[in-house]
């Protein structure tokens, strides 16, 4: 799939068919992550596949968006700053999950960047998952195929806040 064609179809879907992800599909997800930038390269991520359906049942509270879903990958990350003092692990759990987002598309697969609700899940997710001291469980995403196709939410058209050259230059 064209990168642009996969971009252009992404949507946030949080509703699943219950059919089974392949292991290699999740594999190659994860493998599209781990690609992804990483501030001073410190790769501060780590990655937690869940397909086993007792345990997608035990976190599926977390959200509304894991209805159904049949599987989900966990992006755990190392609270750690960089040499200069700053801290990047946040952007690069982004970074990776962007990538993660637009290969299951490519894959011909649906998923949802999840964040608000594992902030506020960390404690479920930590003890389901076996999450070790000194990680944090930043973000998930269920990976699977839709069960309905949601609308394009409203976006700005690019040309309402793209400036040529200066603020406000055409
Ligand atoms: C940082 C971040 C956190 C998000 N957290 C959640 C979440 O907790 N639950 C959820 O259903 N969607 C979450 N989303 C998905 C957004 O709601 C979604 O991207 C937005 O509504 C635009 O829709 P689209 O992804 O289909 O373009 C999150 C997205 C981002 C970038």
């Amino acid at each position: 799939m064209d990168l642009f064609d996969a971009i252009n179809a992404r949507r946030s879907v949080r509703s699943y068919l219950p059919d089974p992800v392949p292991a290699d599909v999740l594999h190659r997800i994860v493998a599209a992550g781990v690609e992804a930038p990483s501030g001073f390269n410190l790769q501060l991520r780590q990655y937690v596949i869940v397909d086993d359906p007792a345990l997608m049942d035990r976190i599926r509270p977390v959200s509304k968006a894991l209805t159904g879903a049949p599987a989900a990958i966990v992006i755990l990350v190392e609270p750690k700053a960089a040499s200069n003092g700053m801290a990047f692990y946040i952007q690069d759990a982004a970074a990776a999950m962007e990538n993660m987002l637009l290969a299951a598309v490519a894959l011909a697969y649906a998923a949802c960047w999840v964040e608000g609700a594992v902030r506020s899940h960390e404690d479920l997710l930590r003890d389901a998952l076996a999450v070790p001291d000194g990680l944090r469980v930043w973000s998930l995403m269920p990976v699977g195929k839709p069960a309905a196709a949601p609308p394009r939410p409203k976006k700005p058209d690019a040309s309402q806040i793209t400036h040529h050259n200066r603020y406000g230059g055409t």
